[in-house]
C-alpha cells in the first residue's frame, strides 16, 4: 500500500511555531516518525509539505493511480480551502485529515473543515501519534 502524507503551511516550522500547542520537535522529526510508522505497518509513505494551496492540490491530483490513500494536515487551508476539498473530491482516494492539536477546542474558526467533507474519519489532538493513526485506519478500511 502507497500513501501520500501531505502537510500544509507552516508545518515546516514545528519545533519553532507555539510550541505550547504544536510540541518541541522539528518538521523533520516528523517526518522520521511517519517513515517509522509506515515502516511499522508495512506500507510506503511519500511525506511533502508545501507552504502553497496550488502545490498541495497539484500533488493530490496528480496521487490518482499512483497512491492508494492519502493522510493529509491541511494546517491552515484545513479551515478555508474549498479547492483542496474539491481535489480530494476529484481524486476519490481514501483519505485521512489528521491534526496535531485538538482543533475542536480551539478559536470558533478552526472547528470548521472543508475538507473533512471528503475523509473517512478526522483525528486530531494526538501529536505526532495522529498520522500512526490515520495510517492504521487506512490500512484496516
Ligand atoms: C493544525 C491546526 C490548524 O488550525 C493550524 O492552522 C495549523 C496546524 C494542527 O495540526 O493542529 O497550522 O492543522
Amino acid at each position: 500500500m502507497k500513501i501520500l502524507v501531505l502537510n500544509g503551511p507552516n508545518l515546516n516550522m514545528l519545533g519553532l511555531r507555539e510550541p505550547s500547542i504544536y510540541g518541541a520537535q522539528s518538521y523533520a522529526d516528523l517526518v522520521a516518525f511517519v517513515q517509522q510508522s509506515a515502516q511499522e505497518l508495512a506500507v510506503q509513505a511519500d511525506v511533502r509539505q508545501s507552504n502553497y494551496e496550488g502545490e498541495l492540490v497539484t500533488w493530490i491530483q496528480q496521487a490518482r493511480g499512483q497512491f492508494d490513500a492519502i493522510v493529509i494536515n491541511p494546517a491552515a487551508y484545513t479551515h478555508t480551502s474549498v479547492a483542496i476539498l474539491d481535489a480530494l473530491l476529484a481524486v476519490n482516494l481514501p483519505a485521512v485529515e489528521v491534526h496535531l492539536s485538538d482543533v475542536s477546542a480551539r478559536e470558533a474558526f478552526r472547528q470548521v473543515s472543508y475538507c473533512a467533507l471528503a475523509c473517512q474519519t478526522v483525528i486530531a489532538g494526538q501529536g505526532f501519534a495522529g498520522y500512526r493513526e490515520a495510517i492504521k485506519f487506512l490500512v484496516a478500511s
